[in-house]
């Protein structure tokens, strides 16, 4: 029988120590070859306590079984660059989902909830551990990619822009199951969190691959930013999630993201420096993601017109 779980595993454990070379060398290889073929990866010993994610996955469930009226008090508040706080899709999209969105513990723009009353505590830390975590990720990126491993760090220097989302899909009916429309993530690298139940999927080679759930890991894919700023030698992979008949499914997705007004173009050392053409216009990031934010809040109706990184490609 085949192996399910064939998003490569890598161990983060000899980052957290010092001397173990070998262990590196092996989960760089590993990340290296995942990022080149899946655009997805799973990671165990990664620092997020296992207790905190299991805190963060029951507050999460507790909130998003509270009657509407009770989460409509954390609607975002107006003026924020993103609808940080309590969001429900609209009925007129597939995705049958609703989130609670939030950006850093310090940021004047989060609406968290106040019940369950654990819950702003639990999610701030939760947020914390994958800056961490994700910090971690980003200097073994850059390693794979031949680049400094502070490169992506000095790049990506701003953190008052990464965002958290807790979310709940509704469980499928006999005729639709869409929870989160295939598409590629706009950041630099996301964490993923989800619950026992299934139906992340990503694509390789035109067939669908479930990315199975395994308690204490995280699962790891990188955004376009890592791809244009790649000239394509890493690509962001395309993902989506299919709901169950008779279960709700719960995850948390962390998007590490790009400071909104940085500018964002193929990096010399993957295009003019080795004699290739870049394959994408330079952009500044927030009118990307406003455009991304768009495709959520007025879906086209042709899917071909659904706005994603090619919208900058330069044809060749
Ligand atoms: C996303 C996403 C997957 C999930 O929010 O971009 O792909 O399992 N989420 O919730
Ligand atoms: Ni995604």
């Amino acid at each position: 029988m085949s192996n399910p779980d064939v998003i490569p595993t890598v161990d983060l454990s000899p980052f957290f120590t010092t001397g173990d070379d070998e262990g590196k060398k092996n989960a760089k290889d590993l990340i290296h070859q995942a990022c080149s073929t899946y655009g997805f990866f799973r990671v165990v010993s990664h620092g997020v306590p296992l207790e905190l994610m299991t805190r963060a996955m029951k507050v999460s469930k507790t909130f998003f079984e509270f009657p509407d009226e009770e989460k409509l008090k954390s609607s975002p508040v107006s003026g924020s660059p993103l609808p940080a706080g309590y969001n429900k899709q609209p009925a007129h999209l597939a995705d049958k989902n609703e989130y609670l969105m939030m950006f850093p513990p310090k940021s004047t723009f989060n609406a968290l909830p106040t019940n369950p009353s654990e819950f702003k505590e639990v999610d701030e830390d939760l947020f914390s551990s994958f800056v961490n975590t994700a910090q971690l990720l980003e200097t073994i990126v850059a390693e794979c990619l031949g680049l400094p491993p502070t490169f992506l760090q000095k790049f990506n220097d701003d953190r008052n822009w990464d965002l958290m989302v807790a979310l709940h899909y509704f469980q499928a009916t006999d005729i639709e199951n869409i929870g989160n429309s295939e598409h590629e993530d706009e950041n630099i690298i996301t964490i993923l969190l989800q619950d026992e139940v299934g139906g992340l999927e990503v694509r390789k080679d035109d067939e669908w691959i479930p990315v199975t759930p395994i308690e204490g890991t995280l699962i790891v894919n990188r955004g376009d930013i890592v791809q244009v700023l790649s000239n394509d030698k890493y690509k962001s992979a395309t993902h989506r999630v299919v709901r169950t008949k008779g279960r709700d499914r719960y995850s948390y997705a962390f998007f590490y993201n790009l400071e909104a007004e940085k500018w964002v173009e193929p990096l010399p050392e993957f295009s003019t420096s080795i004699g290739e053409s870049p394959k994408y216009k330079r952009f500044v990031y927030k009118d990307y993601q406003a455009l991304r934010m768009r495709n959520k809040t007025h879906p086209p109706s042709r899917s071909e017109d659904v706005i994603n990184i090619t919208h900058y490609s330069v044809p060749n």
